[in-house]
């Protein structure tokens, strides 16, 4: 276990105080107007023992909610509520960094104010949406080329205000099925201009944001998260996973802090990856690599110590144990995760 507590230099900002991360979960626990609470701030402060904590994935955009309660970076107001958790988490000693969110079509107008959720394609994802009773996920209306420029200027502007708010960097989140994997993918993207067809093409708006957030916050403060195997709210096509082998060599110029995996059991394999995801990232990218997905502090210290991931990120076991970090160095027994557990906020 010594490998999970030895401090980790991410470059040279930023020191990561374990190898411990706490992945982002989302919690529907924002307040009005999307603005994050003094409960949130409390939450994130207990977790501060973390090597990172990277947040709740947090909307850009009013078109980018799909969720009830999620909370946004994109007003004066939700600077502020940010700036209190990142006060209290700092207090303790942590270090914390922002996951920045869009989830393109997978909502629905009752979380925008009665309009269509946008998307690369007007391309329905087939499925029912969580916690409502019985409603579909409708067809998302096909982003103008004025609205991708738009959202990515959001994304950039969602970069800053995280800045503004004290965080110590941000997570664009690439990963799960939300709106910059839906442009990476040939299920989601049917587009004919400069954002579809061609591997450049498909992975524009995610390099154009990478490259812009890198242009306005130190590249040491910027981190990504990618799904290369399809796994939630979206399917494989043959030919994504070139698609994937390219951004991973495009986005060695930048110098990230970070390229972090978005799955839920890493051990799962991918015919079209040869392997899990995990094993894809580190054999396309060269930089530091965050694995996550069903680790416990055995298999992260082996992941670890094997050379499959520099650090690993823990999300549920963060819910339940919000002592997780000192739990394991202390050999305490963790209390089990359990769904309920979503329903507060402790
Ligand atoms: C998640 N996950 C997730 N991922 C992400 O990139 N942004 C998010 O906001 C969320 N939200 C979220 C909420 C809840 C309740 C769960 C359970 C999961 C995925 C999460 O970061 C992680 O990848 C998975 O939970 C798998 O890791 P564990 O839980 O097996 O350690």
């Amino acid at each position: 276990m010594t490998t999970l507590f030895q401090a980790y230099e991410l470059n040279k900002t930023l020191t990561l105080q374990n190898k411990i991360i706490m992945a982002p979960l989302t919690r529907c626990f924002a307040g009005e107007g999307f603005v994050a609470t003094d409960e949130m701030a409390a939450y994130y402060a207990k977790r501060a023992g973390a090597g990172l904590i990277i947040t709740e994935a947090t909307v850009v955009a009013p078109s980018g909610h799909g969720y009830p309660n999620t909370s946004g970076i994109y007003t004066e107001e939700q600077i502020a509520g940010w700036k209190k958790v990142t006060d209290a988490v700092h207090a303790e000693g942590g270090t914390i960094f922002m996951q920045l969110w869009h989830v393109g079509r997978i909502s629905h107008s009752i979380y925008l104010d009665g309009d269509q959720p946008v998307a690369p394609s007007a391309l329905a994802h087939e499925g029912r949406i969580p916690r409502t009773d019985d409603l579909q996920y409708p067809v998302p209306r096909a982003l103008e080329i004025e609205e991708i420029y738009a959202l990515e200027s959001a994304y950039i502007q969602g970069a800053k205000n995280a800045i503004e708010a004290g965080f110590d960097g941000v997570e664009i989140h690439g990963a799960n099925g939300y709106l910059i994997d839906q442009f990476l993918r040939g299920s989601t993207n049917e587009r004919t201009d400069g954002f579809g067809g061609s591997m450049t093409n498909r992975t524009r708006f995610a390099l154009d944001i990478v490259k812009g957030i890198c242009a306005e916050v130190c590249s040491d403060r910027v981190g990504i998260r990618l799904s290369p195997g399809a796994y939630v709210h979206l399917e494989h096509t043959s030919g994504d996973e070139e698609t994937f082998s390219y951004l991973l060599k495009e986005l060695e110029q930048f110098n990230l802090a970070y390229v972090h995996t978005g799955i839920f059991d890493d051990s799962t394999k991918f015919d079209y990856l040869d392997g899990g995801s995990t094993e894809f990232l580190r054999k396309n990218y060269s930089g530091t690599v965050i694995a996550s997905g069903g680790y416990d502090a055995a298999k992260a210290t082996a992941a670890i110590d094997s050379g499959a991931a520099d650090v690993v990120a823990i999300g549920r076991a963060f819910i339940a144990n919000p002592d997780l970090v000192e739990r394991i160095k202390n050999g305490v027994e963790l209390v089990d995760y359990s769904e309920e557990m979503l329903g507060s906020l402790v």
